[in-house]
């Protein structure tokens, strides 16, 4: 067991394979941070505690689990915040319908409440049993125990607790080797934390990827794009990135990654319009590259054995691939003036009728085999074009439907095809134990109310996004994608329109309280979105709390469900103020709220500065964010803004301010800047104490 930075040890057993998340992935562990962190000297699991043993099938490891101990982690799971007793499979999956692991995103890393984390260095479809069985003969002292019959599935296979300890059993197949990684705490908190700095950081989103983002029809021409864009202006509807979904190209499954001159004669003239209307351009694409797409000859030879759609797979484990790849979209696209892509389709089906991805035994020219590539496609894709976007000093924020290991730094936001409300809102939550960022996109509706139910998750979420790539006009006007289509509109869609624009605005007036909370997901790893348990990890009342979470440091926000006209609130220690009517809460004990239309239940902690920023339209490169802070209770705590060009890498050259946001006894509030960057973000206008 090597301590290999402040609070994190390595355990080399056998030779690892030379593949790995860690070894494909290009991480530069925040060395500094880390050592900022406090650390107990000690690897939290001794190395005598552990298990691990070649079988048949590949590698056995055994580690402690103690009877009370909670596990989270493993990525984005959808269906399960706290995973004690269960089996999970470190899968990648497009329809992870069920409890089993599979996800968009698996992660073979899992955090314990008792303040430890481990990393298992694998690509592998791993197993995780964690705390599933009991060893043999552990039993044995229950010979006389007795036992009513069981009359229902759930008595009789029901998940029992652990009556004393147990152990967590990863299987990996075909490995002979194995490095995992060991991460202290104290607390869950300080895991994520070290696990985020070891992934080289969060990442930080120019400040317009935190606006509202709309993706428009699939089939649109360049004048439906048109239109829709000048409405959303005329109408005053917040909007800062538009997205193009698969028409936009000649060829889509597989991509031709070329513009389609039917529906867009003159597309550079149309993106030009659209800059000039102020919105970011997103374009829609996969991976699988079509015989008509340029890159396609050069890539035949770094491409694995198997085509997906007609098209290749293109090995990004290779240099040539991802340069290839990055020449075309450098020159095409990102040097045209777009912003980022929504990369689909990286994940693989198994539960859906389909023929795709690549088999499991495909063989890629790199070395990979097509189970390897598949849990590492994701992050391959995200870090070849992040790449491109850093040589020319852009940011970008962009979508992705797969990802895994260490993806922490990639600014990729994940999303599905899946679309229960439920799952969706756990997906925010759980998503933070492990570097993942999600966005509980709205796509359709059954009822205006589920539209602005779900509005009201989603604007309260990393990814403020609509995606109605099904819908030629603005969800707004018509849920009922038929009526939609022959433009048949609510009778009240005004009525929606505004309940719609108000929580756009809503939106953008937190940009600067989620955009220093992502600078601190940077600097600090801790995320801004995460469950509650994160933050009160000795309050039981929390361990299984899934359907509200943290955003940043002050705010918790429970979510409501189309259908249901209340819910039940549980506020941690301390006391909380109703964000809409600043009314305050004892916390420790639940309530019951009726949250109507449009105000989602959002609380904020006592003693905290929000800075809220006068709702704008849209963030340019120059705008100025006019703040009003608002000061909860006695003593609250500073708050640091951060500031920067809001759109460059510069601030890795320690071109930014953090602006200190202060409230004396004498009840006056203090404004301090700090740091190397010239311009000007923010000004403050107002300050409002309760
Ligand atoms: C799906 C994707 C959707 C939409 C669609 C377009 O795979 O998840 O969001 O982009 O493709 O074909």
């Amino acid at each position: 067991m090597e301590k290999i930075y402040n609070g994190i040890w390595k355990l080399r057993w056998g030779q690892p394979e030379k593949i790995s998340p860690l070894t494909l992935t290009k991480i530069h562990p925040s060395q500094e941070a880390l050592d900022n962190l406090h650390c107990l000297g000690n690897p939290p699991i001794s190395i005598s505690d552990i298990e691990i043993k070649e079988t048949t099938r590949g590698l056995k490891i055994e580690l402690p689990l103690k009877e009370g101990e909670q596990i989270y982690g493993f990525g984005l799971q959808l269906h399960r915040l706290n995973h004690t007793g269960r089996k999970k499979v470190i899968r990648v999956n497009s329809d992870p319908i069920a409890d089993t692991g599979d996800s968009h995103a698996p992660v073979p890393f899992y955090v314990s409440s008792a303040g430890y984390g481990v990393y298992v260095d694998t690509a592998r479809y791993a197993t995780f049993y964690c705390g599933t069985n009991l060893s043999k003969g552990a039993s044995e002292h229950q010979k006389n125990k007795q036992k009513s019959v069981g009359t229902s599935e759930i008595e009789l296979y029901g998940y029992q607790k652990a009556e004393g300890d147990r152990s967590m059993v990863v299987d990996i197949p075909a490995t002979k080797g194995i490095d995992i990684y060991f991460f202290e705490g104290p607390d869950m908190k300080g895991v994520v934390q070290r696990y985020n700095l070891f992934s080289g950081g969060g990442t930080i989103p120019p400040a317009w990827g935190l606006g509202v983002w709309y993706r428009a029809y699939s089939a649109a021409q360049n004048e439906d794009v048109m239109r829709l864009a000048e409405n959303f202006r005329n109408d005053s509807m917040p909007v800062d990135v538009f997205g193009f979904e698969p028409g936009w190209q000649t060829r889509a499954y597989s991509c031709s990654f070329l513009w389609d001159d039917n529906r867009f004669p003159n597309h550079e003239e149309m993106l030009e319009n659209l800059f000039n209307m102020n919105y970011r351009v997103n374009l829609w694409e996969h991976v699988f590259v079509h015989p008509s797409s340029p890159m396609y000859e050069e890539l035949i030879p770094y491409s694995g054995d198997y085509e997906v759609w007609e098209g290749l797979v293109p090995d990004f484990a290779l240099k040539e691939a991802r340069e290839i790849f990055a020449k075309h979209h450098l020159q095409y696209f990102i040097e045209k003036g777009v912003s980022g892509f929504k990369l689909d389709e990286c994940d693989s089906s198994d539960f859906v009728h389909s023929n795709w991805s690549f088999p499991d035994i495909a063989q890629f020219p790199s070395g990979l085999d097509g189970e390897q590539m598949h849990n590492m496609l994701g992050v391959l894709y995200q870090s070849t074009l992040l790449e491109v976007f850093k040589k020319e000093n852009k940011r970008t924020l962009s979508q992705v439907r797969a990802s895994g290991a260490l993806a922490s730094s990639y600014p990729f936001v994940l999303y599905s095809d899946l679309y229960n409300h439920k799952v969706f809102i756990r997906g925010v939550v759980n998503s933070g134990f492990s570097g993942l960022l999600w966005s509980p996109e709205v796509r359709h509706a059954e009822t205006a109310e589920d539209l602005i139910r779900r509005i009201e998750t989603v604007v309260f979420s990393p990814h403020a996004l609509l995606n109605c790539w099904r819908i030629p006009n603005p969800p707004w006007m018509q849920v009922d994608q038929d009526k939609n289509k022959r433009g048949e509109f609510f009778d009240d869609f005004e009525r929606v329109r505004e309940l719609c624009q108000s929580l756009f605005q809503t939106r953008m007036s937190l940009i600067p309280y989620l955009y220093a909370s992502f600078a601190n997901y940077k600097y600090t790893g801790v995320p801004p979105f995460r469950a509650l348990v994160m933050d009160y990890p000795n309050d039981p009342n929390t361990y299984d709390i899934d359907d509200a979470y943290m955003m940043g440091d002050s705010m918790l926000v429970a979510p409501i469900v189309s259908g249901e006209t209340e819910r039940n609130v549980y506020l941690p220690e301390g006391r909380w103020w109703d964000f809409w009517t600043d009314t305050l809460y004892e916390g420790g004990q639940s309530y019951i709220f009726k949250p109507e239309l449009g105000k989602i239940p959002v609380f904020i902690k006592d003693q905290s500065i929000l800075p809220l920023a006068a709702p704008l339209e849209n963030v340019k490169d120059d705008s100025i964010f006019d703040i009003t802070v608002k000061v909860y209770g006695e003593n609250p705590k500073d708050f640091f803004l951060f500031e920067d060009d809001g759109t460059s890498f510069n601030y890795e050259e320690g071109l930014y301010n953090w602006v200190r946001l202060s409230w004396n006894s004498d009840r006056k509030g203090g404004v301090e800047r700090k740091g190397d960057y010239a311009g000007r973000r923010y000004q403050f206008s107002n300050w409002e104490s309760k």
